[in-house]
């Protein structure tokens, strides 16, 4: 059954197509890499896995509660108007939220994947289009994992959200190779390399958690990506070129932050908008979400060296600047460790089960 015919709200037309200009860079130096970058590639096709079989799909949801997610991380969560719910409303709920954040998780890998392809064609050295190509295919991976899930196991989609898409939209449509690099790789990687893990550690569901901490073992090596390739280039702008950067950095953070509201679910569940809002805003869940969310975006913006006044005084503004001393390299060394157990995990379990299955 097409994804089409899964749209919860209406979707209107089925694509999107953007006139954007794209500079073209050919190399004819195939012997010049840095070192770091060139390793970072080699990690990037050693790492390679097939979301076919690596993922183990024969696991279900659960249908009250899709990825068993507790009811606390819900904003709505013992509020009077979630006391005034039946248990079929909380059901349905849950079965919306969740499908709309995979929902935007997938629409998100799509921009993703396009803009490595974008940066595959407009950065000029050829470690870093190396490094690149590996990441589209990632991309491609983690569009289909995403698109399963909301297919095969939850059989509902939403439609993208109109501030992701709109940051999507401003990313493609910088001429600047650097800006897919922050927009993409920083931003956008970076919210959701958080949101992935908030379901990663939190799921009680083996299939939800596991295709999350797969993700996050590729969207950690993309972030260290980022971080190389922009740590070189920006000491070399001048203070506009930059000041620059810091103002869409800035405003990419305030868009990002103020498209968590889970709108389309609650029109979705027939829940009053206004009602749900308020309770939203003034929600503790909903605050410690929002702060977690920059958790990964933080500490690579200091490496970076987009730190002036400016960025940290917006980052203290959205209740995240104490992620500035978190050590990024660890973090990413840890979904390594993470996805790694998982692997260790389904060995096990398949040894178990493969056991008691053998006759006597
Ligand atoms: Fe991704
Ligand atoms: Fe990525």
């Amino acid at each position: 059954m097409s994804t089409q015919s899964r749209y919860v709200l209406p979707v209107g037309e089925m694509g999107w197509a953007l006139d954007a200009p794209v500079r073209t860079e050919f190399t004819w130096e195939y012997d010049q890499g840095r070192s770091d970058l060139l390793a970072l590639y080699e990690k990037g096709k050693r790492q390679q896995w097939n979301a076919v079989d690596r993922i183990d799909w024969e696991q279900d949801l659960d249908p009250e509660n899709p990825m068993a997610l507790p009811d606390e991380l819900i904003s709505l969560y013992g509020s009077a108007l979630w006391n005034r719910l039946s248990p079929r409303q909380i059901r349905d709920l849950r079965r919306y939220l969740q499908a709309l954040q995979i929902s935007q998780f997938m629409h998100g890998e799509q921009g993703a994947l396009i803009c490595a392809a974008k940066i595959v064609q407009e950065v000029q050295g050829i470690d870093a289009k190396f490094y690149a190509a590996t990441q589209v295919v990632d991309e491609a991976r983690h569009v289909e994992a995403y698109a399963r899930l909301l297919h095969d196991k939850f059989d509902i989609v939403f439609p993208i959200n109109p501030q992701l898409r709109s940051l999507i939209g401003d990313v493609i449509e910088r001429r600047e190779w650097d800006f897919t690099y922050l927009g993409m790789q920083v931003v956008i990687e970076g919210l959701a390399l958080a949101a992935f893990q908030g379901i990663r550690d939190h799921a009680q569901n083996r299939l939800a958690a596991q295709v999350n901490a797969y993700v996050m073992q590729d969207e950690a090596r993309h972030v260290a990506f980022g971080r190389l390739a922009l740590r070189d280039y920006y000491p070399q702008l001048s203070e506009t070129e930059r000041d620059r950067r810091e103002e869409f950095l800035i405003e990419a953070c305030y868009l990002m932050r103020d498209r968590l509201q889970p709108f389309f679910a609650w029109e979705a569940a027939g829940l009053d908008i206004k009602e749900c809002l308020e309770v939203h805003e003034a929600s503790v869940a909903a605050l410690k979400f929002r702060a977690r969310l920059f958790s990964r975006i933080v500490p690579t913006v200091r490496d970076i060296g987009l730190w002036g006044t400016r960025v940290r005084k917006a980052f203290e503004d959205l209740g995240a600047i104490q992620f500035a001393d978190r050590d990024s390299a660890a973090m990413l060394e840890e979904d390594n460790r993470v996805a790694e157990e998982h692997d260790a995990k389904n060995m096990i379990e398949k040894a178990v089960s493969e056991l008691a299955a053998k006759p006597n």
